[in-house]
């Protein structure tokens, strides 16, 4: 099957380009750096041609909401009617648990935005709502800091590939721990996550959701391991 990964070379597409590729799949890595630009269209058409799934991974360069919805609906739009030209068979796009539960955040109403979007198309697709990954960890921390502070909140939180719920406060502060960080961590029920008010309903998983057995701990471990 030929499978055009849209992001392939950011920290989702990249860990997925390898899967596909060690499935025996024919896969395209579309990214600006390797000369596929879904915003300007750029080594679009070619790259899609004969494809038979169009996997999009990928993300806007900033969260503020404007510049991430003027990327989402650009990005999707040209993605998806090029891939109706194409012919591609199924679209798979993904994106994130809560995204109907945090209107106030502007980068998470450009997911949804997205979503909208490719429903409307007329393309056969697949949308993932996925948890955080666990690689997302030191990305929120240095989204929450201030100088050598952050804050984060205590709402209930449970990353992608794990078994256990727990707040998001204790999940950066095993981060912290783990990587020596010297920053120091406050729990805060008002501290924002992209910009969305959190409670304990807004990132915990609907009632039909894939649960992973590795918890956070383990996996962190696995990874040092893994560096040496
Ligand atoms: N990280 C998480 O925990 C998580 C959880 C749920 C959902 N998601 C969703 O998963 C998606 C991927 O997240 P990520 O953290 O893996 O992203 P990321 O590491 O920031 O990677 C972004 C990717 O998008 C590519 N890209 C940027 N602009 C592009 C353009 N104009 N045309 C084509 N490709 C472009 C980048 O290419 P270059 O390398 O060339 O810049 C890169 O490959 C996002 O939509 C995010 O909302 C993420």
């Amino acid at each position: 099957m030929k499978i055009v990964v849209v992001g392939g070379t950011g920290l989702i597409g990249s860990k997925l380009v390898s899967k596909l590729v060690m499935m025996n799949h024919t896969v395209i890595a579309a990214a600006p750096s390797l000369g596929i630009n879904t915003l300007t269209g750029f080594g679009l058409n070619h790259a899609l041609q004969g494809t038979d799934v169009v996997v999009d991974v990928s993300n806007s360069p900033g969260i503020d909401g404007n510049e991430a919805l003027d990327f989402f609906q650009t990005s999707t739009v040209n993605l998806v009617t090029a891939g109706l030209y194409a012919g591609v068979k199924h679209h798979v796009a993904l994106s994130i648990v809560g995204v109907e539960r945090m209107p106030d955040s502007g980068y998470i109403r450009a997911k949804l935005a997205q979503e909208d979007f490719i429903r409307e198309s007329g393309i056969n697709y697949s949308i993932l709502r996925s948890a955080q990954f666990f690689e997302l960890a030191g990305r929120i921390a240095e989204a929450a800091t201030t100088g050598d502070e952050m804050n984060i909140s205590p709402a209930a939180f449970q990353p992608v590939a794990g078994p256990v719920l727990m707040p998001m406060y204790e999940f950066i502060r095993y981060y912290l721990n783990a990587t020596e960080d010297p920053r120091q961590l406050f729990a805060d029920e008002h501290a924002r996550y992209y910009g969305a008010a959190l409670d304990d309903a807004s990132l915990t998983p609907g009632e039909h959701a894939r649960f992973g057995k590795i918890k956070y701990e383990d996996w962190f471990h696995n990874q040092l391991i893994n560096q040496q």
